[in-house]
């Protein structure tokens, strides 16, 4: 293990003086829990292998030690070094030794994870030096479930509050809303919620909004996955409210509030009658009026 710290150290001060053009690197795009190939061949069938070395590695400034190179595989003279990978990518990475032959240095990353994030892969040669091969970023991507979507129930038009909820998917989705097929361009955010999962590192979220919609128009809430630009979408229909419960209430109310206003008028009137009276007799009959008046 030594010398292959020591190895990786010293490229890696090689590589500190770096042209100031470097073409782009190209990126693959792969999706958690699945499989995906860093393609890499060189032009010419490589000689001799089996008395070389090729190295795969990885950096990724996201990881806790983003300074170190990561050892995704090593071929050591015609054969696996298996246990010097990184125990991230342990059991995760293989290539095809029957190719090997041809040039085809590709790597297959298996199942990929969330940590594999912008990894940044390069294969070292010996027979080219060691100078890095077919530098490859990953993009780690994860599909949106189909969003359930739930709205409160309207009376004629005005605002309805809509619920849109999503699980599964990497990075952060973003929202968009549509009333029949109108995009709403600002609708009122109520509440957002977005939680990672502890395990695979993707989101749920959960977005509340107003909408000015009103009974029997579609309402459709749709989630996009920015890296794979993928829309999934839900709608529904706006309900009316049920009004039922008004009617039980109406039919009570309304003997209820008369018998409340025969009671005031009563109680208004036997006070003017009291305090009419009071006022004849003396200071203290009117405290007792004022008495009774509270009382009441
Ligand atoms: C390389 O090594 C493998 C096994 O170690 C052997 O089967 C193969 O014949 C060797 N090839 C050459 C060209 O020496
Ligand atoms: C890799 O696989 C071996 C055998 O299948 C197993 O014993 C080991 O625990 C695995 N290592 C990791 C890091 O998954
Ligand atoms: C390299 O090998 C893999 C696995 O067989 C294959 O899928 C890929 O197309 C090959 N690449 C080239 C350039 O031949
Ligand atoms: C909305 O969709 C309906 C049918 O789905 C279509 O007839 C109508 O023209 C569309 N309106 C707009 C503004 O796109
Ligand atoms: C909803 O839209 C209608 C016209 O489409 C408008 O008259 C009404 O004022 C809007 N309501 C709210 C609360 O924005």
């Amino acid at each position: 293990m030594g010398w292959l710290k020591v190895f990786l150290l010293l490229v890696g001060l090689a590589n500190c003086r770096r042209p100031r053009t470097t073409p782009a690197v190209p990126t693959v795009t792969a999706l958690i829990g699945q499989g995906v190939m860093i393609p890499c061949s060189i032009p010419h069938r490589p000689t001799g292998l089996n008395e070389s070395r090729i190295y795969w590695q990885a950096s990724n400034p996201r990881s806790k030690k983003p300074h170190e190179d990561m050892v995704l595989l090593v071929y050591n003279r015609g054969k696996m070094e298996n246990n010097l990978r990184t125990a991230l990518y342990m059991n995760r990475t293989r290539l095809f030794p029957g190719q090997l032959h041809d040039g085809n240095f590709s790597l297959y990353i298996d199942p990929v994870k969330i940590e594999d994030d912008r990894a940044k892969v390069i294969v070292r040669y010996e027979k080219n030096d060691f100078k890095p091969l077919c530098p490859t970023y990953i993009r780690v991507t994860a599909r949106n479930s189909k969003p359930a979507v739930h709205s409160s129930c309207t009376q004629g038009a005005g605002l309805v509050e809509v619920t849109c909820a999503t699980q599964g998917g990497f990075p952060e989705p973003t929202f968009s809303w549509r009333i029949q097929n109108h995009t709403v361009l600002r609708p009122q955010e109520m509440t957002r919620t977005m939680e990672r999962d502890p395990h695979s590192g993707t989101f749920s979220a959960d977005l509340t909004v107003q909408l000015n919609a009103s009974e029997g128009q579609t309402t459709t809430c749709l989630v996009t996955n920015p890296v794979l630009q993928e829309t999934v979408s839900t709608s529904i229909t706006i309900q009316s409210c049920k009004v039922d419960p008004q009617v039980n209430t109406a039919s009570w109310l309304v003997p209820v509030a008369l018998l409340v206003a025969l009671v005031f008028v009563f109680l208004v009137a036997l006070g003017a009658y009291r305090y009419g009276y009071g006022e004849r007799s003396d200071v203290r009959s009117a405290d007792s009026a004022q008495e009774l008046w509270q009382r009441d």
